[in-house]
């Protein structure tokens, strides 16, 4: 069977990476995070004090060091220079800085490059928030997640706690919506819903509920 692209886009805790990881298993395709490429170096800025409004040396630092992805059964584990990042750019100092990082032209032209590296091929399921519109323009399924402010809140205070991070319900809701704002608002390939995209609102639907829901676009696809 033909190896298609799925690019599934959404603002964050929309259960992107959640629904994406799912049906790349279940698909045998190649499984692409880009926010954690954009993570991966805004961790290495904070590493190399770099300032997130430095473009040129955020491009600089994006071509002296390698991030690579490895998949295993149970998660993709992030790589920068071959030392595991995969916790550490999930950090708040690096949730809080990612989007002041990923505004930038020149940035965001090396990663894209890098992601359509990785999909050139088919047979990737592929998250960001510009999969559809930029990336993967020419993807066969295209997926725009959405939830209540709320609710994806609420998603991410349930993750904190299970990981024994602790956080207040008000300034995560907070910073989700900051990130929606900056993200939305960005000149350069702003999170915005591709024309051909479906539209998914999973406020009050479980994960198997949207995989499902996914699944069936997909299979009107073919
Ligand atoms: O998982 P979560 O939704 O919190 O975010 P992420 O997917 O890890 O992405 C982190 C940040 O990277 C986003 O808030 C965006 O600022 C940026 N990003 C982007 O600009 N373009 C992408 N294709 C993916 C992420
Ligand atoms: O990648 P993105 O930031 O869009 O979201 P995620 O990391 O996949 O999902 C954030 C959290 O919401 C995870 O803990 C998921 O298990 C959970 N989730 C959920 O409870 N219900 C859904 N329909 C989707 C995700």
């Amino acid at each position: 069977m033909k190896k298609i692209s799925i690019a599934i886009d959404g603002p964050a805790s929309s259960g992107k990476s959640t629904v994406a990881k799912i049906l790349a298993k279940k698909l045998k395709y190649v499984y692409c995070d880009t926010g954690a490429m954009y993570r991966a170096l805004t961790y290495l800025a904070l590493e190399k004090n770099i300032d997130f409004e430095n473009e040129k040396a955020l491009v600089e630092l994006c071509l002296a060091h390698t991030i690579s992805f490895e998949q295993t059964e149970k998660e993709q584990l992030v790589f920068v220079d071959g030392v595991e990042v995969t916790e550490a750019i999930r950090q708040p100092n690096v949730t809080n800085a990612v989007s002041i990082v990923a505004k930038h032209a020149a940035v965001r032209e090396k990663m894209v490059e890098m992601q359509q590296e990785i999909g050139q091929a088919g047979g990737v399921v592929m998250d960001g928030r510009d999969i559809g519109t930029a990336v993967l323009p020419d993807a066969e399924v295209k997926i725009f997640l959405v939830a209540s402010v709320k609710e994806r809140a609420e998603r991410r205070y349930k993750e904190n706690q299970e990981k024994g991070i602790a956080t207040d319900f008000e300034t995560l809701k907070k910073e989700i919506e900051h990130r929606d704002y900056l993200d939305s608002t960005r000149e350069v390939s702003p999170l915005k819903q591709a024309v051909d995209a479906v539209k998914i609102d999973t406020t009050g639907m479980s994960i198997d509920e949207v995989v499902r829901a996914i699944e069936e676009i997909i299979a009107t696809n073919k």
